[in-house]
């Protein structure tokens, strides 16, 4: 009987919210009673966390039992959250298909990822969220670990991507010396060698100018806080609409931590980087709150790829998800996301197919943006976040490997609950120790025809092989020809991380000082 009353109550609720939904809406196409002062005639301002190798299994909020993550798990339970959200299995193409709404591939960003001696970086035609809201009036700015690259020119920074300004270290911290980018644990073996004793030390850029190298790595986490913080007042200030976006360097191998996290947590350095995260955003969203900007932001997270197992212990988890950072397998490639609108958007969890694509247009729909010029693989999933039990937009969902090949094409698509994987290969960051032999390195490319499938909904673990049973034949046919589609609409831009040259590694000096890289050493 209670139980009946609660289904009444939550029903009311809900016809409440969308009433107050089209209010919101009205509201901000219309541009007038939006309580602030705004040019650009109310638009709502965007924030956009992205955490990094961050698991389907880290959160408080997904359960981790030694996670201390109380800021995101409120913003959790007061956001649609996504259980099936889907991103590419490594940073530099999760980045470019998170900017630009499109698979990987079409941009050129793979294979792995830019590293600190990359020519390249993500094509200046491209067009990310930031050039996308820019005709609408929108201030941008990108504050932390970008990774689509560089340039000899400073080229590819995100202030040539649409963004006003830019502040933190463009890759990863692992792509430093050792002796800086472990400053707490010595060896360059954490516990494999990932660090990089031949480049420069890790440059801190604001803007387009290097203004500290090496990076004070303990102190990065509140000066990327600080210039949020002051970006957000400033924007405000001004009655411009904002798109703040904060890639964190945490929780990327090697982790690190300020003095007043660093030993506070039951889950060792890996615990202490992923609570100051949280504290991180939590100290946003309290800017957010203290402005009176709740009813007027639209507030995402997310996590760029799986966590890297080879980190052992020390590393994040996929929680029940099946291998880890690098492979198809959901480990990789689902991680935990939501939005929050506070007022518009109801909260609650949604089991829709979505992508990280999907944040353009959807920002799009939201903003007002224009996006038809753009040949994009995101869909607006406005109708997903207003709805808890809507699956669509998305019918199937290309997942790219980590070395995509046209030889191969994608390694699998998913088909609403349903994932048939045609290649599969395990990757040494998912751990050669691993556990299951599936994900470690020592199991080689290799093609299931027919490709193993399995059900999402029934079988989050992907243990239980379905394709075996003839009842699951027109299911597997369907999925081969959505693929066969796929693969010829896709145009591939050729590879763009491979090149490198140790003179383009971003250096505070003159380009050709010497010693080098021992020269470009900066304090601010
Ligand atoms: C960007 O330019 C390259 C090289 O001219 C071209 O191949 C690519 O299709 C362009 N991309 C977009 C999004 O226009
Ligand atoms: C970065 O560029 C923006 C826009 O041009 C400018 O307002 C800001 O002052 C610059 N920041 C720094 C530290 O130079
Ligand atoms: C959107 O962009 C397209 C192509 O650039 C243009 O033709 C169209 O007029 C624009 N639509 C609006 C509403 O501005």
């Amino acid at each position: 009987m209670i139980r009946f009353g609660l289904l009444v109550a939550v029903a009311a609720l809900s016809g409440l919210a969308a009433l107050w939904w089209s209010t919101a809406a009205s509201r901000t196409a219309g541009g007038t009673a939006s309580g602030r002062k705004s040019k650009a005639g109310g638009k709502p301002n965007v924030v956009l966390f992205l955490a990094d190798d961050m698991g389907y299994g880290d959160l408080g909020y997904s359960g981790h039992p030694t996670s201390r993550t109380p800021f995101i798990d409120n913003l959790a339970q007061n956001s649609r959250f996504f259980t099936h959200f889907y991103v590419p299995p490594v940073c530099s193409p999760s980045r470019a298909s998170l900017m630009t709404g499109r698979y990987q591939v079409r941009s050129g960003i793979y294979p792995i990822v830019f590293t600190a001696d990359s020519v390249y970086g993500l094509p200046t035609n491209e067009t990310t969220i930031a050039a996308m809201l820019k005709p609408q009036g929108y201030k941008s700015m990108a504050v932390g670990k970008w990774h689509l690259g560089v340039g000899a020119e400073n080229q590819y920074l995100p202030t040539n991507h649409g963004f006003d300004e830019y502040f933190g270290i463009p890759y990863s911290n692992d792509d430093c010396p050792c002796k800086i980018c472990l400053p707490n644990e010595g060896p360059c073996t954490d516990p494999v060698p990932s660090c990089f004793p031949e480049n420069v030390a890790c440059p801190l850029f604001s803007n387009t100018t290097i203004v500290e190298q090496p990076v004070d790595l303990p102190t990065l986490t509140q000066r990327y806080v600080d210039h949020a913080i002051n970006f957000i007042q400033r924007t405000v200030a001004d009655g411009d609409p904002f798109f703040l976006y904060m890639p964190f360097n945490h929780v990327h191998h090697p982790h690190f931590a300020s003095a007043s996290h660093e030993g506070m947590n039951a889950r060792g350095l890996f615990g202490d980087a992923l609570a100051e995260l949280d504290w991180a955003v939590g100290q946003v969203l309290k800017a957010l709150k203290d402005q009176s900007l709740d009813d007027n932001t639209i507030v995402w997270f997310a996590s760029d790829n799986g966590p890297s197992l080879m980190q052992h212990e020390r590393g994040g988890s996929a929680g029940l998800l099946r291998c880890g950072k690098g492979t198809t397998w959901d480990g990789g490639v689902r991680t935990p996301a939501m939005v929050r609108w506070t007022g518009v958007i109801t909260p609650g969890r949604s089991n829709a197919l979505v992508s990280s694509m999907d944040i353009l247009p959807t920002i799009a729909a939201y903003t007002g943006g224009n996006v038809s010029a753009l040949t994009l693989d995101g869909m607006d999933i406005t109708s997903v976040i207003q709805d808890n039990e809507v699956l669509g937009p998305r019918d199937f969902l290309a997942v790219y490997p980590e070395f995509p090949d046209k030889a191969q094409g994608p390694f699998a698509v998913i088909h609403g609950k349903y994932k048939a994987h045609f290649w599969t290969e395990g990757k040494f960051i998912a751990d050669h120790e691993n556990y299951d032999p599936m994900c470690r390195p020592s199991h080689p490319l290799t093609k299931h025809d027919p490709p193993l499938l399995f059900n999402l909904h029934l079988d989050p673990g992907e243990r239980y092989d379905l394709s075996g049973e003839e009842k699951y034949s027109d299911e597997i046919e369907m999925i081969r020809t959505w693929l066969a589609e796929h693969i010829a609409s896709v145009d591939w831009m050729e590879p763009l991380t491979g090149a490198t040259d140790p003179r383009v590694q971003p250096c505070c000096g003159d380009v050709n000082c010497e010693p080098f890289p021992e020269c470009c050493v900066c304090q601010a």
